[in-house]
């Protein structure tokens, strides 16, 4: 059976979908649970696109020890200078750089000619080498370029000292047929291709960027790129859990594995949508809330006779449990540690005191703990700790009443914990009390989007609400959750301001 490599772009493609702006701990988490899925490769960020991402990614490095992480870098020596110090001591260091090939990206964007696109790729390939074990190159835009010179200048990034090359459809413009072609001809016209991994990086524009990384497999792709849920740029990339499920689902077709623990992908894809602010659609392949659901009568017949009439991936495959109900208000701390060691929210020598007076205040008014409210409840708690809270919630009231403007009473800790009271009107509650906040914080804040979710289901579901907003010319976004809903729009709020706020003292600092 061949051996397929998972690249996971989560934090560095997946983070440049609009709208996604990670920080530093949010990352953290995620490459941590990328880890405990068994990913092969973590693509932690672009280390010289700014001194934020050039701190997570050597967090990350120094951090995983499982998988290898690399991070992006132009074929420039500054680039690459500012990737190996990032990486230099990581698990396997591993450097990704890239150029694009395509006409017309050689004649609108970079003004070279294709000799000159193989001299700068050689002389980068090289550069990296001389420091790196492992060099990706990357021919951007590849499925629009001509095949003959894909395959010239691979020969020569080999030579340079390439080990893994990938071929993106960087526009999501390619067909399964066509971009496995691609892959059959590179195999087929490179002599040296033996000698490297193959890797294919699809985007999702024509919804074809599952089906297209499969066609490459099938074309003697060794290794594939995508991020969890598929996001990423524009339409987003290849949906890892989508391949790695397909893979193991249909290894009688394909006749390749991966490494990936599959009962972690439910895990990961939540955790990524919440701290995302991404939610998944219910009708997605593998993670979608309906993609266990028989709603048919006929289905449901046909399931209830024999589960593989109609089920192909059973939930427990991609660790969905069925008996999610976990804990209650009668559970003690020895259960409550326990479980959340299971889910790897946290470690055993970790002290999770106050995460277990959080969950009993919750349970006293929750009926049902399920995995979901706790790795919610884990996110949230580590806002707290991990970020610099300027601004707190402290107290939120709001009047309302047929045909009147709803009025909104806040009560805030500030900056130097002086208590801060105000009170606002709007045409609806969320709006009164916006404006009111915004009063508290003596910002200029637009609201550019806020999203609301229920955790779980039942009437006494926790929200989660997700913020984007601009505020002193800056875009961000912040994150809150409650059992009330206008508490967790508050704390959303809050978040995103104190992360600007943050932000503005680094920059004049300059810590970040
Ligand atoms: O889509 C793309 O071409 C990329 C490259 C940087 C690999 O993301
Ligand atoms: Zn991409």
């Amino acid at each position: 059976m061949q051996k397929i490599k998972i690249f996971d772009t989560t934090l560095r493609d997946g983070e440049q979908t609009a709208g996604v702006n990670l920080n530093f701990s949010e990352k953290l988490q995620i490459a941590k649970q990328l880890e405990r899925l068994n990913v092969d490769i973590i693509e932690a960020g672009f280390p010289a696109a700014s001194k934020g991402d050039f701190a997570s990614v050597r967090e990350i490095a120094n951090t995983i020890r499982n998988c290898s992480v690399t991070g992006l870098a132009r074929c420039l020596q500054k680039d690459m200078d500012t990737a190996w110090e990032a990486l230099k001591d990581g698990a396997e260091p591993r450097i990704h750089i890239f150029l694009a090939t395509s006409p017309i990206h050689r004649q609108y964007k970079l003004n070279m000619t294709k000799e000159q696109v193989i001299e700068n790729s050689v002389a980068a390939v090289k550069y990296a080498a001389a420091r790196f074990p492992h060099v990706q190159w990357s021919a951007e835009d590849a499925s629009r370029t001509e095949l003959d010179f894909l395959a010239e200048i691979i020969e020569e990034v080999i030579k340079a000292g390439a080990t893994v090359v990938n071929l993106p459809d960087t526009v999501g413009y390619g067909t399964p047929g066509e971009y496995g072609q691609m892959f059959k001809y590179v195999r087929e016209h490179v002599p040296s291709i033996d000698k490297i991994s193959l890797s294919t990086h699809c985007h999702d524009d024509l919804g074809m960027a599952v089906a297209n990384s499969l066609a490459a497999v099938e074309n003697g792709a060794t290794q594939v790129e995508g991020a969890i849920n598929g996001i990423g740029e524009r339409a987003g990339n290849t949906a890892l859990e989508e391949v790695a499920v397909a893979l193991h689902i249909r290894k009688d077709y394909y006749n390749a594995s991966t490494r990936m623990n599959l009962q972690e992908i439910s895990r990961t894809s939540s955790i990524v949508s919440k701290l995302t602010g991404m939610p998944v659609p219910a009708n997605k392949a593998v993670i979608g809330k309906n993609a266990f659901a028989h709603e048919s009568g006929i289905h449901q017949d046909g399931v209830l006779k024999e589960k593989t009439t109609y089920e192909i991936i059973t939930p427990e495959l991609v660790g969905v449990s069925s008996n999610s109900l976990v804990l209650g208000k009668h559970s003690g701390r020895h259960a409550f540690k326990n479980r959340l060691v299971e889910l790897g929210l946290v470690t055993e020598d970790e002290n999770v005191d106050h995460l277990f007076q959080v969950f009993k205040d919750l349970a006293d008014r929750k009926k049902e703990m399920t995995d979901d409210d706790l790795v919610s409840i884990v996110l949230e708690d580590k806002i707290s700790k991990d970020e610099e809270t300027f601004y707190q919630l402290v107290n939120v009231h709001i009047q309302s009443g047929e045909n009147q403007e709803h009025t909104a009473s806040v009560t805030l800790s500030g900056r130097n914990n002086e208590e801060i009271q105000k009170s606002g009107t709007g045409a609806g509650s969320i709006e009164a009390l916006y404006n009111t906040l915004e009063q508290c914080v003596e910002e200029n804040v637009s609201l550019l989007d806020y999203r609301i979710q229920s955790v779980g289901g039942g009437r006494d579901a926790l929200a989660q609400v997700f913020v984007k907003m601009s505020c002193s010319g800056m875009e961000t976004s912040g994150r809150g959750l409650a059992q009330d809903v206008l508490e967790a729009s508050a704390k959303a709020y809050l978040n995103a301001i104190n992360r600007v706020i943050y932000l503005k003292e680094a920059a004049e600092t300059e810590i970040v």
